[in-house]
């Protein structure tokens, strides 16, 4: 009976949880997704997590609450993973939970500065009786590192060719880039809004969650000053290591950029759209990446018109999603913290010093008993 592991995912699109049930080729140790399921947040929960992502009224109440919520989410999809495979819980060695990022500040304030996923790990280990890991991203912050992006050691661990430069765009609601060069150490770093700013202006526009395969961006226009004025943001042009979340690209950013109100909402949707994929497209300029292939995972990646855009910003390099190398673009993160899950119990390290600048390799992780 092969040791199985789970995955779980909420990121900052704020969308609902993505889990995957996982096991580990007991050879080389690559991993395998057996099972998917994803789980949309319901509304009420969805405007209390963004609500959350900024200072307001009675918070730690309100935090508390959520994460109790959150855990009877992630406890659902764990359910569900359990009975899609058949399988026992016994089988679990561990579920890796990332939580919900409410707060990203890493050396900020004191110097060490803080991250913040909401998440009730006692509970989820109570609902399920599995063992839980969880709190992946302190120990990195406490040794000095961004916490964050996690995600690079394990695009390198599935993703990397030992002949080819291959990069990997992972767009959430921030998007994050993985560079692989064959003979380096791996470069990973947060490269600027994913989604989130896309969905917040389908939101408000069209009442939609997120704009379907980029087919509202796709009717309209890029409006050249907009983008110009997006794309000014000092934190972009910033060296690596460095992270960022909605702290940063949240809707008062994108208002305060957005002082004509005659603009049409398509050309909007359209020029941040071409925000998006300008912002990656720099990243790999400016870090003179030579990628033959760019493997795109998240949601974003069904986002026809942005991956048609980084296509177009990148002649030279093949844009793909990640489901052509065999893994599906929205279990890439969750799969990813199935697989920390197995560091934390193997106590080998979670991080790449030379993604988030912390002093060094860290176990990384919170061990809750079943
Ligand atoms: N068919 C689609 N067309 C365009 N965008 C999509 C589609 N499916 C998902 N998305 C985008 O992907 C987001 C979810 O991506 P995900 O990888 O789960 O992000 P996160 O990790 O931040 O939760 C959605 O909010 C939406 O913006
Ligand atoms: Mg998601």
């Amino acid at each position: 009976m092969t040791p199985l592991y789970i995955g779980l995912m909420s990121g900052t699109s704020l969308d609902g949880v993505d889990g995957v049930l996982a096991d580990f080729d007991s050879a080389g140790g690559a991993l395998r997704v057996l099972h998917h399921v994803a789980r949309p947040f319901d509304e009420p929960l969805r405007q209390e997590l963004m609500a959350l992502n900024s200072p307001g009224d009675n918070e730690l109440h309100r935090a508390a609450l959520a994460a109790n919520r959150l855990a009877r989410e992630y406890a659902q999809v764990s359910l569900a993973l359990l009975e899609q495979a058949g399988a026992d819980r016994s089988q679990v060695v561990a579920i890796g939970a990332h939580g919900q990022t409410v707060r990203h500040r890493p050396l900020e304030f004191d110097g060490t500065g803080y991250t913040l996923q909401l998440h009730n790990p006692s509970l989820l280990a109570e609902l399920t009786g599995i063992a839980i890991v969880s709190d992946f991203r302190s120990r990195d912050v406490a040794a000095g590192g961004h916490g964050a992006p996690l995600a690079p050691a394990f695009h390198q661990a599935v993703f990397a060719d030992p002949d080819h430069e291959v990069a990997v765009l992972n767009v959430g609601g921030i998007a994050n880039l993985t560079l692989l060069a064959p003979g380096r150490d791996a470069l990973g770093f947060d490269c600027g809004p994913g989604n989130a700013l896309m969905d917040l202006w389908c939101q408000r526009h069209l009442g939609r969650p997120y704009d379907a395969e980029g087919a509202w961006a796709a009717q309209g226009r890029v409006l050249p000053e907009l983008l110009s004025s997006l794309l000014a943001e000092p934190w972009l042009a910033s060296a690596p290591p460095k992270s960022t979340g909605r702290d940063l690209f949240n809707p008062g950013w994108l208002d305060a950029r957005l002082s004509d109100t005659t603009l049409r909402p398509e050309d909007v949707q359209a020029t941040l759209c071409e925000f998006t994929a300008s912002a990656a497209a720099q990243h790999l300029r400016m870090l003179q990446a030579a990628a033959s292939t760019l493997i795109v995972c998240g949601g974003g990646a069904y986002n026809t018109q942005l991956m048609g855009r980084l296509a177009a910003l990148l002649p030279g390099t093949e844009v793909i999603d990640s489901g052509q190398r065999g893994l599906p673009p929205l279990q890439v993160e969750a799969a990813a913290f199935a697989w920390l899950a197995r560091q934390r119990v193997l106590e080998a390290p979670g991080n790449l010093p030379s993604v988030t600048g912390a002093q060094g390799p860290r176990v990384l992780g919170g061990w809750f008993a079943a």
